[in-house]
């Protein structure tokens, strides 16, 4: 069967939702008796280049993971990273799903991303007969599928450019004149009314995006939206059951106090998917990464968060001491505002934006925030209940993030410095890096100097040292504003200063690791990671 990801591969894009500790987190929260992330056993069905797993086999030196995909090009360019990597712990594969061969006979975590909608029907058939073969009784899959009604738009999209296209041209072509196409649409469109205002937007949207993405997502043979009961009906005919979304703002059932949705609002919805596809409807949902499980799930309740670590990446907008008379303006890392009004909120958030990337245990966040109510003397007594209810409500609207696996990151640049050996290898070919929140980051020409430099471990002052060398040869050219900086005694005071610039902007985007065990810092659940085993072997030989 001829695949075109040969022709054109897609380089697999990275989010939490596509890590197994959100599948974890979201799953034992809905009460699901889940597998422990660091010793689980893991399929990627539609892997591509293997870019989702990679870093989690980083992670999870304990854990086995397997990746499969049709086109051979894609995992030929994924097995050459692992090699490169020596990870011992990913098997990637190419074959189709309908008749590959796995290796094991259990999975206790599966995820089939960007698949399912784009496939054959029969091929949807086969992901879902494997998925329930062999997913394990307490296990969870995670299968994203194009949604309506929110796709409905990008359908428009879909069915303009597949009137002009020509699947005889070759791809490049056909991608050339796709985006001729959009720019002759766009201007026929206009500006003036309240439709091509919306059909704009995602016109501008799908311009910006890369030739795969375009290609892949519109001008594909296959591309099936669904609606959510439809999808989960054709999930329970092969024994697989909705339990919600990896993406917490996507639990709408969850959302009806938060959208002040009343119960006369609802009537007529005899069960809560009905309400969630409801909801779908207010919010134009797109698109769902839909998690499944062997069990028929009751109405989903959410149960306690005291086993999370807890992050948020916010920042305060005012400056000065925390007013808690009046309302504090945050703003979270997409750029939306948030405002908080309570105490008990403002407390929250400026604890997290403080620990941000680093996740803080429920408890520790529970002790200072009780900590900074007394100090305020705020009266309130007892916090646990009302700092769960606000710590769910910035769950559903996707500001903070709870994980069972605390990322091992850390806030600032220590003395010791460590990067993934993934993020350096990423960051040697391209901007674009996985950071220890599993998410995509794009970075600078300094800090990818930096990440080279760092290699596979090194002190800030070696660091230093080596590139103010390489400063002083010339092989090295510090810059401002495009004009090299001239040989000067301020010079290397101007490289010390870059340098810590540098530096803390790897750590704040999460992409510098802590170098010492766990077991030496603060605990996490996790055990040691691939990266510091690394590390210590490394100091050993220097010893
Ligand atoms: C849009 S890409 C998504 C890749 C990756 N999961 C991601 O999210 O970045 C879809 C992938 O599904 C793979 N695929 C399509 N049909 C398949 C089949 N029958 N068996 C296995 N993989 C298949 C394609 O080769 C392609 O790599």
């Amino acid at each position: 069967m001829h695949d075109s990801y040969d022709e054109l591969p897609f380089e697999s894009k990275v989010s939490r939702t596509r890590h197994v500790d959100r599948l974890a987190t979201v799953g034992t929260l809905l009460g699901v008796a889940v597998s422990p992330p660091h010793s689980a056993t893991v399929l990627e069905i539609g892997c591509s280049t293997g870019g989702n797993l990679i870093p989690m086999a980083l992670e999870f030196p304990d854990a086995h993971f397997v990746g499969i995909d049709l086109s051979p090009a894609q995992i030929a360019i994924g097995r050459d990273r692992v090699q490169r990597l020596g990870l011992r712990n990913l098997d990637l594969i190419a074959g189709d799903i309908s008749t590959v061969e796995l290796p094991h006979e259990a999975y206790d975590y599966i995820v089939c991303h960007g698949v399912f909608s784009w496939v054959p029907e029969a091929v949807r058939g086969a992901i879902l007969s494997v998925v329930s073969r062999l997913l394990t009784l307490d296990g969870i899959a995670c299968i994203s599928f194009n949604c309506q009604p929110g796709w409905a738009i990008r359908g428009i999209v879909r069915r303009v450019l597949l009137r002009k296209d020509d699947p005889k041209n070759d791809v490049p072509r056909r991608v050339r004149q796709g985006r001729e196409v959009l720019r002759n649409f766009q201007e026929a469109l206009g500006h003036d009314r309240f439709y091509s205002l919306t059909l704009q937007k995602e016109l501008e949207r799908i311009q910006s995006e890369s030739d795969s993405y375009l290609f892949h997502e519109f001008l594909e043979r296959e591309n099936e939206p669904f609606y959510l009961t439809n999808f989960v009906n054709l999930c329970a005919s092969h024994e697989l059951f909705y339990l919600g979304d990896a993406r917490w703002g996507r639990n709408f059932y969850l959302r009806k106090d938060l959208l002040d949705l009343s119960e006369e609002a609802l009537k007529g919805h005899h069960s809560w998917l009905d309400c969630e596809e409801y909801l779908d409807d207010v919010f134009n949902t797109g698109f769902r990464e839909a998690l499944l499980t062997k069990h028929l799930p009751r109405v989903p309740t959410m149960g306690s968060l005291d086993r999370c670590f807890m992050a948020a990446q916010i920042k305060r907008v005012g400056e000065g001491p925390l007013r808690l008379d009046a309302v504090e303006e945050f703003v979270d890392s997409r750029g939306r505002p948030h405002t908080a009004s309570e105490p008990l909120e403002k407390i929250v958030l400026m604890n997290l934006a403080a620990a941000w990337p680093e996740a803080k245990p429920f408890e520790l966040l529970k002790r200072e925030v009780q900590h900074g109510m007394d100090f305020f003397r705020d009266e309130r007594g007892e916090i646990g209940e009302a700092l769960e209810g606000y710590l769910k409500t910035l769950l559903l609207r996707d500001i903070a993030d709870a994980s069972l696996t605390a990322p091992r990151v850390v806030r600032e640049p220590k003395d010791d410095l460590l990067v993934s050996p993934w993020v350096a290898v990423q960051s040697s070919e391209s901007s674009v890096v996985t950071n220890g929140w599993h998410d995509t980051v794009e970075i600078g020409d300094l800090e990818r100097r930096l990440i080279s430099g760092i290699g596979d471990g090194s002190s800030r002052a070696e660091l230093e040292a080596r590139l103010e060398r390489e400063v002083h040869e010339g092989s090295l050219v510090i810059a401002e504003e495009g004009i090299p900086m001239s040989v000067s005694p301020e010079r290397d005071e101007n490289l010390k200063i870059l340098i810590t610039d540098g530096l803390t902007t790897l750590a704040q985007a999460g992409l510098l690791l802590p170098s010492v065990s766990p077991s030496q810092s603060e605990p996490t659940s996790q055990k040691e990671s691939f990266m510091g085993k690394l590390r210590r072997k490394l100091l050993k030989q220097h010893e």
